[in-house]
C-alpha cells in the first residue's frame, strides 16, 4: 500500500519556550523568516505525502491561519506591486498537499495526540512528523522511511546516534543486528531511559513510519513515563507482534524544541538564506574577535 498520509502532532504545551509560548505555538516559531512547521509540511510534500493531518490544541490557531489564504494582505501586496511576496505569500496555500485539522483536548502525551488520527489514518501505513527537529539530507529522511516501507512492507522508526549523556532525554532503542546499511533489528524502544539503564546511544528523532495496527495498541495503552500516553511504549509492544525496524539518520537534525539549539539553527539557516547571509556572516566575525578579546581579558 502507498504511503500517502503524515500526521504533524503540535498540541503539546511547549513548556521549555515559556513565556513565547504562552499564547503562542511553539510549532510557529521562525527559522529565519519561516515557521518550524512550514518546514515540517515541505518536507512531507518533498517526499510524496498527500494528506496531512495536523493535531492542535488551545492557542494555536495561528497554525492554520498560517497556511490560510490571507486576500486582504494579498491585494495589498498586488496593489504596491510587491511580485515576489504576494508569490510567497501565495505559495503557502498552494503547498500541493491537502492539510486537515482536528484537536487534542489534553496535552495528554504524544500517544494519546496520534491515536486521534485514527480514523484519517483509515487503515493505511502512515507518516508521524514532529516539529522539534528539522531534518536536512540529499533525500528528505521522511521519503527515506516511505523507501524503506516499500522494501520491508513493516514499520521503520528514524534513529540518529547522540551524545551518552544526552540519552535520557530520548526515547532510545535497543539494537538486535543490522539487516542493511541502514536498518537495525530492535530488541526494544524504551522512553527516556535513565543514562546508566540506556540500552544504546541510538535515540529516536522525531520521524515514524508506522503500520496501522500501532492505534488497536494505542487503543488500551496506559500512561507511562510523565504520567503521558507514550508512543514510545506502544512502539514496543507493537514491536512484539510485528518486526518494527529502525532507520539509521546520516543526515543533519537540528533540534529546535530547546532554545540552545533553536538559536544555533536560526544562525546556520540565517547564513544560508539570501537576505541575511553576507550581514549575518561579518555580523558573526565581528562578534567572534570581539568576544575572544573580552575572554582573553577575564
Ligand atoms: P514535546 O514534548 O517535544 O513538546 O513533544 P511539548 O510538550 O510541546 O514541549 P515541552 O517539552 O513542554 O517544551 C513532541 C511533539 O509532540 C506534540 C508537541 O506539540 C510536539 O510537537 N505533542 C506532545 C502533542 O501534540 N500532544 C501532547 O500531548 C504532547
Amino acid at each position: 500500500m502507498k504511503v500517502r498520509k503524515a500526521i504533524i502532532p503540535a498540541a503539546g504545551l511547549g513548556t521549555r519556550f515559556l513565556p513565547i509560548t504562552k499564547a503562542m505555538p511553539k510549532e510557529m516559531l521562525p527559522i529565519v523568516d519561516k515557521p518550524t512547521i512550514q518546514f515540517i509540511v515541505e518536507e512531507a510534500k518533498n517526499s510524496g505525502i498527500e494528506d496531512i493531518l495536523i493535531v492542535t490544541g488551545k492557542s494555536k490557531r495561528s497554525i492554520e491561519d498560517h497556511f490560510d489564504s490571507n486576500p486582504e494582505l494579498e491585494q495589498d501586496l498586488e496593489e504596491t506591486g510587491k511580485v515576489e511576496l504576494l508569490k510567497l505569500t501565495q505559495q503557502i496555500t498552494n503547498l500541493g498537499v491537502n492539510l486537515y485539522y482536528t484537536r487534542q483536548p489534553h496535552p495528554a502525551g504524544l500517544g494519546d495526540a496520534i491515536y486521534r488520527a485514527r480514523s484519517f489514518v483509515a487503515g493505511e501505513p502512515f507518516i508521524v512528523m514532529l516539529g522539534d527537529d528539522l531534518m536536512s539530507d540529499k533525500v528528505p529522511l521522511t521519503k527515506q522511511l516511505i523507501n524503506d516501507y516499500n522494501e520491508i512492507h513493516a514499520s521503520a522508526i528514524a534513529v540518529m546516534q547522540v551524545p551518552h549523556e544526552e540519552v535520557s532525554k530520548y526515547g532510545v532503542i535497543e539494537p538486535e543486528g543490522k539487516i542493511t546499511k541502514d536498518l537495525y533489528n530492535v530488541k526494544s524502544f524504551v522512553e527516556k531511559p535513565a543514562i546508566e539503564d540506556a540500552p544504546s546511544d541510538l535515540a529516536i528523532i522525531g520521524r515514524y513510519l508506522l503500520t496501522p495496527e500501532i492505534f488497536d495498541i494505542l487503543e488500551h495503552q496506559k500512561p507511562g513515563r510523565g504520567g503521558e500516553i507514550q508512543l514510545t511504549d506502544a512502539i514496543d509492544s507493537l514491536n512484539k507482534t510485528q518486526r518494527v525496524f529502525a532507520h539509521v539518520f546520516t543526515g543533519q537534525r537540528h533540534d529546535v524544541g530547546n532554545k540552545e539549539g533553536y538559536l544555533e539553527t536560526s544562525i546556520q539557516y540565517g547564513l544560508k538564506h539570501p537576505e541575511t547571509k553576507d550581514e549575518l556572516r561579518k555580523y558573526i566575525i565581528e562578534l567572534g574577535k570581539k568576544l575572544e578579546q573580552e575572554s582573553k581579558k577575564k
